[in-house]
């Protein structure tokens, strides 16, 4: 996963393929690579000169030089790791077992497992820890002359999510790039072609833009590209015309990163669940593999992190507590460290953190470790300090996130919360498999309903416009709906600098009531849930009090109408699937009140993406 690029044309390669690499650099990588089809010399065999660095594009850039490789057709990559360490050997780009295929890839193959195996026992060797190695192989297995055809077959086995950019050395005069569930685009130049994952890569070679679609492969030759779909039928790609510069580029045309990456947030939610969850809810992690007989082993959870992460916690214990019936506790992982321990070695510390390398967080992790707890890091970043020292990780893979406020990751990672709730209510026992698939099938229709949320922007910006005159507000919720309020709280006072805070629909009456006025308002999180109705009682005691209400309710759900002073209806869901579309509108709001007042958006003063000192 993180930037791809593929060049076919009258130029050099590679100063294109590096040069465009430079670029996506911002996207944040760990390793990088480019294979380059060497110019034919007279008398010796088509080769490939392929190059590759566990570091920056840079280090990519001085190996080069040494090399100098010369031809006209290349690929190349810079990797976010997904699937094995950010070593050399998992870098992109991955080849078969003859060296003839050349393959970069972002996203994420869910049955790469069997499919490995498979390859394997029919005698294919693999190099590598990644997910990516099996398309070279299933091309090569495929692959009966044509070059085209045998992609296509490959494709076809294949379940998740790719972006990849191909060439053969059997066809030294084609540039394959294909798609589903994660972006590509073809670029079209002056008598030369570039594939690219993200418009920046190419922005000041060409404007003109040609847009895969699912499931379509683009078959680049020196005569055009022909867009087509597994099955071999031609399509008419949409082409698009781009004026952007390269930080527009960079932002995908949104203004801000983090308005990007809150529309990122319907793929963030499916990549977290992505090969890990069947129909009946059964829920595998790969690289917290531990069996049913040993998971059984653990009585209780400590949820630990800070800030949003913290607000993610809290999810995760009501989550687990309700479905798999265990003791579960979110802690704050800076004051985790001062208390007395009164938990051993049959509890299971879960550590969340986005980023992976959080102090707080950190000194958390190493104290539940040594008060022999079992700790699994649950991150968005493959090999981040958490991630090596916990003794398993659970991977959000959200994409690299710039936003200095969490926004799709947040989202990830309640899904894989979720997804370790069902897995240890199945493993204890304690839920019905009828209980499981209702969750399964709510939780597999959240990747469209926040597709929804994200269509609705306008409403969520006219909302924002009206509550931007206020200096304070109050969010209020139960159950889930309470720290989904505090991380709407959290959201809007860190990127508008509005003061907010959250608190529960019950506490409310013990004392923030006498906050409340016409200046005060208050955002309630009232739809469905065992306790919605005693959120509709707590809107009448506001309205009593004067304070205008936005409410967010359930569709079909008329208790508020003509009682809040606005509502705004969302999709009927499980309370779990809610609380991930609730967080989707909250963050659209906070975005763009902060918008309207003239903030900073993706760079908050006084805040850092990772904190790293306590
Ligand atoms: C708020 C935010 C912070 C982080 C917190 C922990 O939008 O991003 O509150 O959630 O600093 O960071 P991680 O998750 O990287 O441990």
């Amino acid at each position: 996963m993180c930037g791809i690029i593929g060049y076919l044309g009258e130029r050099e390669a590679t100063p294109v393929l590096l040069e465009s690499l430079k670029r996506l650099e911002y996207r944040g990588y760990d390793s990088a690579g480019v294979a380059v089809l060497e110019a034919p010399k007279p008398g010796s065999p088509i080769s490939t000169s392929i190059t590759k660095s566990e570091a920056k594009v840079d280090d990519l850039i001085a190996k080069i030089q040494a090399i100098k490789p010369t031809g006209h057709l290349g690929i190349g990559h810079t990797r976010w790791a997904t699937h094995g360490r950010p070593t050399y050997i998992n870098a992109h780009p991955h080849t078969d077992c003859h060296g003839r295929i050349f393959v970069v890839h972002n996203g994420i193959i869910e049955n790469f497992a069997e499919l490995r195996e498979e390859l394997q026992k029919a005698g294919h060797e693999f190099t590598s820890e990644t997910d990516t190695e099996v398309v070279p192989h299933l091309i090569e297995a495929n692959y009966k002359g044509d070059f085209l055809a045998a992609v296509r077959a490959a494709l076809k086995r294949i379940r998740g999510a790719y972006a990849l950019a191909m060439f053969s050395t059997e066809d030294p005069e084609l540039l394959i790039g294909a798609r589903l569930n994660a972006p590509l685009v073809v670029g079209l130049g002056e008598q030369e072609f570039y594939i690219a994952s993200d418009i920046t890569a190419i922005i000041p070679y060409t404007k003109r833009v040609l847009v895969l679609g699912e499931g379509e492969v683009a078959a680049v030759t020196p005569l055009g590209a022909e867009v087509s779909t597994l099955d071999g039928t031609t399509v008419k790609p949409k082409l698009v015309h781009v004026d952007w510069d390269v930080s527009q580029a960079q932002k995908g045309g949104y203004p801000h990163f983090m308005l990007k990456e809150i529309n990122e947030a319907s793929e963030a939610v499916a990549n977290a669940m992505r090969g890990r969850l069947t129909d009946d809810g059964s829920v595998t992690f790969r690289e917290f593999a531990l069996t049913d007989e040993e998971l059984r082993r653990y009585r209780e959870v400590l949820l630990l992190g800070m800030g949003t992460s913290r607000h993610a916690a809290l999810i995760g214990e009501h989550a687990i507590e309700d479905w798999a019936g265990l003791p579960a506790r979110a802690v704050d992982a800076a004051e985790f460290r001062y208390r007395r321990p009164t938990f051993g070695p049959d509890t299971l510390a879960v550590i969340i953190t986005q980023s992976g390398e959080t102090a707080d967080t950190m000194v958390g992790l190493h104290q539940a470790k040594e008060r022999g707890a079992l700790t699994v890091a649950v991150t968005n970043v493959f090999a981040s300090s958490a991630a090596r020292d916990a003794d398993g990780a659970i991977y959000l893979h959200a994409g690299p996130e710039i936003g200095v406020a969490s926004s799709k990751t947040f989202l990830a990672h309640l899904v894989s919360l979720y997804l370790l709730a069902l897995r240890l209510a199945t493993v204890h026992g304690r839920i019905s498999l009828e209980r499981r698939q209702e969750l399964v099938a709510s939780l597999r229709a959240v990747p469209d309903q926040v597709r929804g949320i994200l269509d609705r922007e306008q409403e969520i910006k006219t909302l924002a416009h009206r509550y931007s005159k206020y200096r304070n507000f109050l969010y209020t919720g139960r159950g889930l709906g309470y720290p989904v309020a505090l991380e709407g709280a959290l959201k809007l006072k860190e990127i508008s600098y509005v003061h907010a805070e959250g608190v529960t629909g019950g506490e409310l009456k013990h004392g923030p009531i006498a906050l409340l006025d016409a200046k005060f308002p208050v955002i309630a999180i009232c739809t469905a849930s065992p306790t919605a109705e005693k959120m509709v009682s707590n809107v009448h005691e506001i309205v009593a009090r004067d304070a205008p209400v936005l409410a967010l309710v359930t569709e079909g759900d008329d208790s508020l109408d003509g009682v809040a002073t606005d509502r705004f209806v969302m999709p009927a869901a499980e309370e779990a699937a809610s609380a991930i579309l609730n967080s989707v509108m909250l963050q659209l709001f906070a975005y763009h009140v902060a918008v309207e007042l003239g903030q900073d958006v993706d760079q908050p003063r006084n805040l850092a993406k990772s904190v790293t000192v306590e």
